[in-house]
């Protein structure tokens, strides 16, 4: 049975709230139809009040295509495999969760040949300050670099790859154990387009970014650090930013195809918890 329920765009360069949808309904063909297009306009969608169980969330988010397990299996939802624990909590002193998700900006699973579609967020437990997640709009950062820019990366390969920030990120975290070998080699280097086309609007993005974006192809490695340079402080740009602060019961949904996205940071003293399922996208081009 149809729904009622609204879809209000957010001010500012992407995001919509989606008010009074039940997530804990199977949606009709009408209702995901709408929820859908919505996704493709505005990247991020924020469902307010979704009081939904681990099986809700592994549903909805199947209607989009088949489900990613993450390579750091630890973090799993026992039960789950589909969904990755982000949270910062220690029970009997072992890490529940993912706690440094998103500390440098990126697109999920960028370093695979078939990175994300996108991701749902399902809040849990959150701080009483801090803990906001920023999402930047990459068809923009796209359409807004100087025209000299467009031209010179428009036809570049990028290398990605899971272990670009691993070692920094291993200095300063707990939440990052030594990959074993065989770890190691299920992340091998992937090369994706600099510039990639949506494959449902047909619009063009940026796609690098901090976290797992290692080097441009085809160019010097001093050629190569300063063309990155330049674009990783292009495409995260405040007028590109939308900065989400989590509500109870929050569910988000956001575009790794058009949107890149950072954590922005939980005290170490406070609480949060997210579930997070991740779907499969195409390979880019
Ligand atoms: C993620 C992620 C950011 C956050 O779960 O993919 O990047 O704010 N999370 O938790
Ligand atoms: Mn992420």
């Amino acid at each position: 049975m149809a729904q009622h329920f609204e879809i209000r765009p957010l001010p500012g360069p992407l995001g919509a709230e989606v008010i009074g949808l039940d997530l804990t309904r199977e949606l009709d063909a009408k209702d995901f139809a709408a929820i859908h297009r919505a996704h493709l306009d505005h990247h991020v969608l924020v469902f307010r009040a979704q009081h939904i169980q681990p099986e809700h969330q592994i549903r909805i988010s199947k209607r989009f295509g088949p489900l990613q397990i993450h390579v750091l299996k630890d973090f799993q939802l026992p039960g789950y495999p589909e969904i990755l624990r982000v949270s910062n909590i220690k029970e009997h002193g072992k890490p529940i969760g993912l706690g440094d998700a998103g500390v440098f900006w990126h697109s999920d699973l960028s370093y695979l040949v078939t990175p994300s579609l996108g991701s749902m967020l399902h809040a849990q437990e959150l701080p009483s300050v801090g803990g906001d997640t920023l999402f930047a709009n990459q068809h923009l950062a796209w359409e807004t670099l100087p025209e000299e820019l467009k031209a010179r990366v428009a036809d570049l390969q990028a290398e990605h790859s899971y272990l670009t920030q691993y070692e920094t990120l291993r200095e300063r975290s707990p939440w990052r154990p030594k990959l074993s070998q065989a770890q190691i080699d299920a992340v091998p280097p992937v090369a994706h387009p600099v510039v990639r086309t949506h494959p449902e609007t047909g619009r063009k993005a940026l796609f690098v970014s901090e976290h797992f974006t290692s080097r441009i192809l085809g160019v010097s490695p001093d050629e190569s650090d300063a063309l990155l340079k330049v674009l990783f402080a292009h495409t995260t740009k405040s007028e590109l930013v939308y900065r989400h602060q989590w509500q109870d019961h929050d569910m988000v949904f956001w575009d790794n195809r058009s949107v890149t996205h950072l954590a922005a940071g939980t005290p170490d003293h406070l609480r949060r918890k997210l579930y997070r399922t991740t779907i499969e996208g195409n390979v880019p081009y």
